[in-house]
């Protein structure tokens, strides 16, 4: 057998074949099935976007409302997992009440068909559909309210925005959620579509695959990094504390949360994108003083870390537009994950269409031949 050069974190060793999605981390590029990141931000929704990426192509308009029509009429989640939810301590955190929700999915779906185009539909359907009624319903079940139902006459975004608050948002606030779904919906080989696949090749069912996802987005370097920034800049304060702040943690070597990729040497195309989104929000409802202290950050640590390539990455700024929405700051990895289940999907679909199991080697660096000590001469 050929034995690679070891990587840690597999960094530059292809993990699959795809065609879901290209980055140019030199020139900061991001397609969709070749179609630019900014051009689907100005142009199209979260779910044309995802379907897009799912079959690989953009819909006919008869395709597209067909899909919008079938998420709409399956956004109701069942009393069953309702009240499965109703028993998770209110101090969890909403993504462990994701990830245990969207396997529970899967017992009410158990009879896995998974050549039959029919069922890879209504697992994507079901799962996109479904993903926003569960994150909304236990925040509100945590603050000791009944969830509220999903409104027919609700586009995607706006009704999840009307489930989350119990009133209906804004236009502008629910365009630019829908935008922002958009931006977090695909992103080539990362961490958790990495697991995804991985799950997949196990020939599992499709929600055991969304839940193993969601337990890799989870981490702080990966999704849950969006809510340490705003954690990091309440620390910060002030924009006078930025540098000695910045100065602190390179000191100790420490990660600045935000900054940084494994791809992109240059700004994150959708952290610019972002940038942007915040200020139409910050334009329209009042200006946040921690985007002051963001942008100082970015001067900041380019001045320092740009020699490396470290600068913002799509969760820099993500979390100033969420909190100027009024979402709760522990909502923000598992708003990411209601995207990022469309791109996690159309990875099941094309591991399923060229299936090997995934069972990588290992460098063994233990020892060998050791004798078994009796426990009481150990
Ligand atoms: N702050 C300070 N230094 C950094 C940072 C950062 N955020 N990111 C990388 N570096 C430095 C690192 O110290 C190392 O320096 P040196 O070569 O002198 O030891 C060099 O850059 C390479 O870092 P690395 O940790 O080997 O890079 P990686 O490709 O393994 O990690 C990363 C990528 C995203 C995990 C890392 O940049 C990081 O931890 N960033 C902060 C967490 C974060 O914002 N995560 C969100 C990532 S984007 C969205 C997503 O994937 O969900």
């Amino acid at each position: 057998m050929m034995v690679c050069e070891y990587k840690p974190g597999l960094e530059g060793i292809p993990a699959a074949q795809s065609s879901i999605s290209h980055v140019d981390g030199q020139k900061g590029i991001l397609e969709y099935r070749g179609i630019r990141i900014e051009e689907l931000a100005e142009k199209s929704t979260f779910l044309e976007t995802a379907y897009l990426l799912i079959w690989g192509e953009l819909p006919s308009k008869e395709e597209l409302e067909a899909f919008e029509h079938e998420v709409r009429y399956h956004r109701r989640i069942k009393y069953r997992i309702r009240d499965m939810m109703k028993c998770f301590p209110e101090s969890g955190h909403p993504m462990d009440a994701l990830q245990a929700s969207a396997a529970a999915l899967g017992l009410f779906y158990s009879l896995r068909d998974l050549h039959n185009p029919a069922y890879i539909r209504d697992s994507v359907v079901r799962l996109i559909a479904t993903i926003p009624t569960m994150v909304a319903a236990f925040q509100l079940m945590r603050k000791g309210n009944d969830p509220v139902k999903p409104r027919d006459d609700l586009d995607y975004s706006a009704n999840f925005l009307y489930m989350l608050n119990e009133r209906e948002p804004d236009p502008l606030a629910a365009k630019i959620f829908d935008i922002c779904l958009i931006l977090h919906v695909e992103h080539t080989m990362n961490a958790s579509t990495f697991s995804a696949r991985v799950t997949a090749s196990t020939l599992t069912d499709p929600y055991a695959v969304v839940a193993s996802a969601v337990g890799t987005l989870g981490g702080p370097l990966h999704g849950g990094a969006n809510e340490e920034v705003i954690q990091m800049l309440e620390e910060i304060g002030s924009v006078e504390n930025v540098r000695p702040y910045v100065e602190d943690l390179l000191q100790r070597k420490a990660k600045i949360m935000g900054f940084g990729h494994r791809v992109y040497k240059v700004k994150d195309p959708r952290a610019t994108i972002l940038q942007t989104l915040a200020e139409q929000l910050f334009d329209k409802f009042g200006a946040d003083k921690y985007y002051e202290i963001a942008q100082e950050m970015e001067r900041v640590v380019a001045e320092k870390l740009s020699g490396k390539g470290i600068y913002p990455n799509v969760d820099f700024y993500s979390g100033l537009v969420y909190r100027k929405m009024g979402i709760p700051t522990d909502l923000f990895t598992p708003i990411f994950a209601i995207a990022r289940v469309a791109g996690w999907l159309a990875h099941w679909k094309e591991q399923l269409a060229e299936n090997r199991i995934f069972r990588p080697t290992q460098i063994y660096n233990g020892k060998h031949e050791i004798p078994y000590l009796p426990i009481d001469q150990r």
